[in-house]
């Protein structure tokens, strides 16, 4: 159906229901391959049920989300998610974690060995090749869940509020990395966050949602090249201009 080569992520329609609650209403939009979409919007507004649409861990009530024209299948679309909470495997060395997906998908020794080394490389983990997550700091720690999911070199990255628990100066550092990850990769990605500053400093183009039943407020395109400076005017203004679009509470 989708005559535009150039998208990702269709987004049609979608009406989500928790038995009463009506969480999604009729949202529509798209998603281009290669970009960079941050979602904004209150808590509770149905940010996390939407990616957990996306990887159908729930189905729509009505509406339907597209992967390249078809679909959205976990089995055959390659996505990846990063939750919020640290997700790595404590029993599991840092290159252990890294490896583990890329084995389950059964991918060659050497294919294995040469993305787990680039990504370690990229993600600075080379000196905590042989420690265990709990030897880590909360940072390193989710660098290396970041790191897992970019070495499964998915078509599609999924990221829920995953710097939501780290300080500003490591949330900086950490936005660095993804944008550097996503450049070199070419991934799609998709970051939900309720940090303002954040979407702005990342997205290419930011989704704000309404309070729940959520639709789409405003979308706000950014064309800065990265890494931004969070003090330009420009930046200030844009940052500003989401947070009236938003009502907290
Ligand atoms: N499995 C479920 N069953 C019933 N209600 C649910 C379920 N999952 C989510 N909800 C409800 O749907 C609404 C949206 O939840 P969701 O987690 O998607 O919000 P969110 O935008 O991610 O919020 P936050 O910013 O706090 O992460 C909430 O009211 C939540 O309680
Ligand atoms: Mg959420």
């Amino acid at each position: 159906m989708d005559k535009n080569e150039d998208i990702k992520v269709r987004v049609d329609h979608l009406t989500k229901y928790f038995g009463s609650l009506h969480v999604l209403d009729d949202v529509s939009f798209n998603i281009k391959k290669g970009e960079f979409l941050c979602v904004v919007g209150p808590t509770g507004c149905g940010k996390t049920t939407f990616l957990n649409l996306l990887t159908r861990i729930y189905m729509p009530t009505q509406g339907e989300l597209y992967i390249d024209g078809e679909p959205a299948d976990p089995k055959k679309h390659s996505i990846s998610v990063v939750f919020q909470e640290p997700s790595s495997m404590p029993w599991l060395t840092v290159e252990k974690n890294l490896r583990f997906g890329l084995e389950i998908k059964k991918l060659p020794k050497d294919e294995i060995d040469r993305r787990v080394e680039k990504i370690m490389d990229l993600m600075g983990l080379q000196e905590f090749r042989n420690s265990y997550p709990h030897q880590l700091s909360v940072s390193t720690a989710q660098r290396i869940i970041i790191g897992r999911a970019f070495a499964m070199q998915p078509d599609l990255l999924l990221m829920d509020e995953p710097y939501g628990q780290m300080d500003i100066k490591m949330r900086y550092y950490l936005e660095d990395e993804v944008i550097r990850l996503w450049k070199e990769m070419g991934t799609t990605v998709v970051f939900i966050t309720h940090n303002i500053e954040e979407a702005t400093y990342l997205a290419e183009r930011v989704l704000i949602l309404t309070n729940k039943p959520a639709k789409i407020k405003e979308e706000v395109h950014i064309d800065m090249p990265h890494p931004r400076d969070v003090t330009a005017p420009d930046f200030i203004e844009i940052r500003n201009h989401i947070t009236d679009q938003i009502k907290w509470w």
